[in-house]
């Protein structure tokens, strides 16, 4: 089918120059009209097409992709220059990011808007992304004008998602989603087949998501691999949810959750291993309560799934409610805007400095962590409220975390991680141990992990003939 659209379009725009005539073919994709395809571009320069009918916001390029046109055109992309106009504050410097022009492409001379002020390069269109179309047009089998999925300040999403007043690119680049670890990358040694990098690169989340591999990056040697840059987690090109996202961020299921879609490796012992491996991205399974940690013989939860409250129906946005919210600081005397946090470091407490502003050391301890997120939600009465509740469960956590790693240690030699096929009462409650101390478990699901701790405790002493507790426990719990 592929193959015989392509041929039909050769001969065609081969015979008819710019012009075609008929319908030559049609898919759901690109459909082929009987009227002029391009006009000749205002900057011929770099040869940036922008509108064909600006007044229907007919890119050039939507004219043959038809369906990218449709999607594109319910974005925000779309309206960015009466978005621009209509703030009141529009000045020449403002223009090259609410236009087409050299800004989010491989172009790095001034060009498009920036050069020639012409109404059909309003908005960021596809050429903003993809760069001048023109060669393209004249011949649409060579010149495919490819966007980057990087960023970086000379191309893609960064170069105009940056800046002080939305500075995407600054905090992202600063995140752990900035760079895929290098273990991963040595692990998979060149092979793109590897299924670390489904989760640990752009291409290899993309390429599993079956997103088309048609940008710059995506014939780059594994040992080049991007992290999770922007494009991975927003369609370039719009979608049904909130934010431009390829998944919803509140819909709380882990085949659909796009943070739950990397975050849930691991979330239980693997049995058939052959080494004992502590919990790997658990969060997503955490949150839910379901399918996670180890569940001891004589564990009965009360219900099968144990919800706390923050992976429940009143926290809508689940992950993204914590770990993407943006905030504003302002200066606490004259009022003036100091900086804008996009929430794109991905930090439910980041440490900021005494104005409030996220600090590039994120080590900092719990009294310089910015609360403010758990209170946007109206779900805690303010910061401190919320900084009490996280401080208490995480005390209460890693008090029965000590009880459970104590009482390992007096189980019989070999009973942990001997590995002799044999899964047993002091492995699972390790496997416990090092779900509980992960420091966002008292967040994530503090219910289920003080329920499932306390059940490892007891099946560690009916298991063991461990008649008193190893150390105090000092909380009221009925251990
Ligand atoms: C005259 C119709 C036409 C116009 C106008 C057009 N394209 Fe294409 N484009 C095609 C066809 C046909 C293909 C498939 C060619 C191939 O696979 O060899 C294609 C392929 C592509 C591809 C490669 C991905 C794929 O689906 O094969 C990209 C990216 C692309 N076009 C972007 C653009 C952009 C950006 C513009 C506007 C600057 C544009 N196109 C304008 C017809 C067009
Ligand atoms: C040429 C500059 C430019 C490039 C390149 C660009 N953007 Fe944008 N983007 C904007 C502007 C300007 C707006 C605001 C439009 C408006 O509100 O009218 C925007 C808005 C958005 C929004 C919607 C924000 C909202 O408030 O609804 C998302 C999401 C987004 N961009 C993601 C991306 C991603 C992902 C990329 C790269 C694949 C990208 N953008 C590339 C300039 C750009
Ligand atoms: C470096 C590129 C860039 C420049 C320069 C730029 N903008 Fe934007 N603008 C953006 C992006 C990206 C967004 C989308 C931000 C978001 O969704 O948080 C945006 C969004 C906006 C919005 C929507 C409301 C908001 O803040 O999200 C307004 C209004 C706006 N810009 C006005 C302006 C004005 C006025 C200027 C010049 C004083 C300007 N922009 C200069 C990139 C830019
Ligand atoms: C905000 C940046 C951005 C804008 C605007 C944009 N694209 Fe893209 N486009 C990308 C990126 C990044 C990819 C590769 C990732 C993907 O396919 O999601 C891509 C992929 C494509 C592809 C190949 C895969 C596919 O979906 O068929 C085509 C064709 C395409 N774009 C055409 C267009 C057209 C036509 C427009 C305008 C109507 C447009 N793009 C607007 C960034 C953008
Ligand atoms: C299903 C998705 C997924 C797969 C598959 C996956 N990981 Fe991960 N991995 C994650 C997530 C998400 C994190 C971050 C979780 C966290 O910090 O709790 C992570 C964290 C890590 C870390 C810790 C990174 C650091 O900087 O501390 C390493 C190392 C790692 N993974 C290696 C691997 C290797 C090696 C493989 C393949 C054998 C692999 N991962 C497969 C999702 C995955
Ligand atoms: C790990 C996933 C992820 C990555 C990577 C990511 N974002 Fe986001 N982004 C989100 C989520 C989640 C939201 C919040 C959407 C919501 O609340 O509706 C968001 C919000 C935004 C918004 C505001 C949208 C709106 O409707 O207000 C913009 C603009 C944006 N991101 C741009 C970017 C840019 C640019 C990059 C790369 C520098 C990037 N994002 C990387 C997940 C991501
Ligand atoms: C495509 C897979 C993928 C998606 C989608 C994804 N993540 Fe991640 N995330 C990772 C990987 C891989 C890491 C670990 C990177 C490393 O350390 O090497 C990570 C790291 C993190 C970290 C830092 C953990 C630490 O130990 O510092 C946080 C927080 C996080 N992700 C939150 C989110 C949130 C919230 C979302 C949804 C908005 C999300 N992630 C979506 C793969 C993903
Ligand atoms: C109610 C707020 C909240 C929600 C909802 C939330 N987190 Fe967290 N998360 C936290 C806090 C607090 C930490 C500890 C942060 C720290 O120590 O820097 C954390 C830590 C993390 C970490 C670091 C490793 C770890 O487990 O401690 C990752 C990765 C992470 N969260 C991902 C996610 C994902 C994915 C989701 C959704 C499934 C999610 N979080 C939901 C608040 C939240």
């Amino acid at each position: 089918m592929k193959l015989h659209r392509i041929g039909a379009l050769r001969a065609t725009v081969a015979a008819l120059g710019l012009m075609i005539v008929g319908t030559a073919c049609t898919d759901e994709k690109i459909v082929f009209q009987d009227r002029e395809l391009f006009n000749p571009p205002p900057d011929s320069i770099a040869g940036f097409l922008g509108y064909f009918d600006e007044t229907e916001k007919v890119t050039t390029c939507g004219n043959c992709h038809v369906g990218v046109q449709a999607s594109w055109e319910n974005t925000a992309h779309a309206d960015a220059w009466a978005t621009l106009e209509g703030s009141g504050h529009s000045q020449v410097f403002c223009e090259g990011c609410h236009t087409v022009s050299e800004l989010g492409n491989f172009v790095s001379e001034a060009a498009g808007h920036n050069l020639v002020s012409d109404t059909s390069y309003f908005d960021v269109q596809c050429e903003s992304c993809h760069g001048p179309g023109l060669a393209h047009v004249e011949n649409p089998d060579a010149g495919q004008p490819l966007p980057s999925i990087l960023v970086d300040s000379l191309n893609g999403c960064g170069e105009c998602h940056s800046g002080t007043h939305h500075p995407f690119a600054e905090e992202w680049s600063q995140s752990a989603h900035a760079e895929p670890a290098g273990f991963v990358i040595s692990h998979a040694a060149g092979d793109p087949e590897d299924e670390c990098l489904n989760c640990h690169t752009a291409q290899g989340a993309l390429d599993a998501w079956g997103v088309e591999p048609e940008f710059l990056e995506a014939t780059a040697a594994v040992d080049d691999y991007a992290g999770i840059t922007c494009a991975v987690c927003h369609d370039p090109h719009g979608s049904a949810f909130e934010g431009q996202l390829r998944y919803p961020i509140d819909v709380p299921e882990q085949a659909t959750n796009l943070c739950m879609k990397c975050h849930y490796k691991r979330a239980q012992p693997d049995l058939e291993s052959s080494t004992l491996r502590g919990p790997h991205s658990p969060e997503g399974p955490l949150l839910l309560g379901e399918s996670v940690g180890w569940i001891p013989p004589s564990f009965e939860p009360l219900a099968d799934r144990i919800v706390g409250s923050h992976g429940s129906e009143g926290n809508e946005r689940t992950c993204a409610a914590c770990h993407v919210s943006s905030f504003e600081v302002n200066d606490d005397e004259t009022g003036d805007f100091l900086f804008n946090s996009t929430g794109h470091l991905f930090l439910a407490i980041p440490c900021v400095d005494a104005q409030g502003i996220p600090t590039t050391d994120q080590t900092c301890n719990l009294p310089d962590r910015q609360f403010s997120g758990c209170t946007t939600s109206g779900c805690h009465l303010g910061a401190d409220a919320a900084r009490t509740a996280y401080t208490t469960a995480l005390n209460r956590i890693a008090a029965l975390v000590a009880e459970v790693d104590s009482l390992i240690l007096l189980a019989p030699a070999g009973e942990r991680d001997s590995r002799d096929g044999v899964f047993t009462v002091a492995d699972g409650a390790w496997f416990n141990a090092r779900l509980g101390e992960l420091p966002g478990t008292s967040t994530h699901n503090p219910f289920f992990a003080e329920q499932v701790l306390v059940a490892s405790i007891k099946a560690l002493r009916a298991e063991y003939g461990l008649s008193a507790p190893a150390t105090r426990v000092s909380l009221d719990l009925e251990l």
